[in-house]
């Protein structure tokens, strides 16, 4: 069931505090990762969502979304497309700013990985401000194609990043396990 699941993969994931700075919890999914029965269980659920939601890419998040996007794109027969952090993708790319609590970062993706037809889903371990997801979405539309969607493991909800993704989603699902 979803409970049993959801049960299995929260207790995987290890809370880390003061981590990376002082009075932050951090998510910790190395012991999932480590956990065949769990990796395989998460990579399952989010095909799934993927299946759903009519998806025909997958865009993974460097650096924890490329753990899980990879398996996922694997599982529902679908391509993978690296968006990565800025000035490590060779080839022609669409690059995206995005605020962070302290300054801004930037994100690229291979223009060529995406075409009208396709409908991507983006999928990442966690989504706490937005902010990166937000700037992912960005992306895609500039490379002319469709969003089917969000889906990640984890949401941290006190974070507001639902709210301040919601514009960019234009009706497209966030789903998170
Ligand atoms: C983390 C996480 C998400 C993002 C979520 O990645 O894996 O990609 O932050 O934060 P946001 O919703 O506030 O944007 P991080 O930038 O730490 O990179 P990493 O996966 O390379 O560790």
């Amino acid at each position: 069931t979803a409970a049993a699941r959801q049960e299995l993969l929260l207790s995987r994931i290890r809370d880390v505090h003061d981590y990376p700075q002082r009075g932050v919890v951090f998510k910790d999914i190395t012991p999932l990762l480590a956990d065949p029965s769990a990796f395989a269980e998460l990579t399952d659920a989010l095909a799934e969502l993927c299946a759903r939601h009519g998806a025909t890419k997958i865009v993974g998040l460097e650096a924890r979304g490329f753990i899980l996007g990879a398996p996922v794109a694997v599982r529902a027969g679908l391509g993978f497309i690296p968006v990565r952090k800025a000035g490590k993708l060779p080839g022609a790319t669409l690059s995206q700013a995005y605020e962070l609590e302290y300054g801004t970062a930037e994100i690229e993706i291979h223009a060529e990985d995406l075409a009208p037809d396709d409908r991507v889903m983006v999928v990442d371990d966690v989504l706490a401000t937005g902010g990166t997801a937000g700037a992912a979405i960005e992306l895609i539309r500039r490379g002319g194609a469709q969003v089917a969607g969000v889906a990640v493991l984890m949401e941290l909800g006190f974070l507001g990043g639902r709210a301040r993704l919601e514009p960019a989603l234009r009706g497209a699902p966030l789903e998170a396990l």
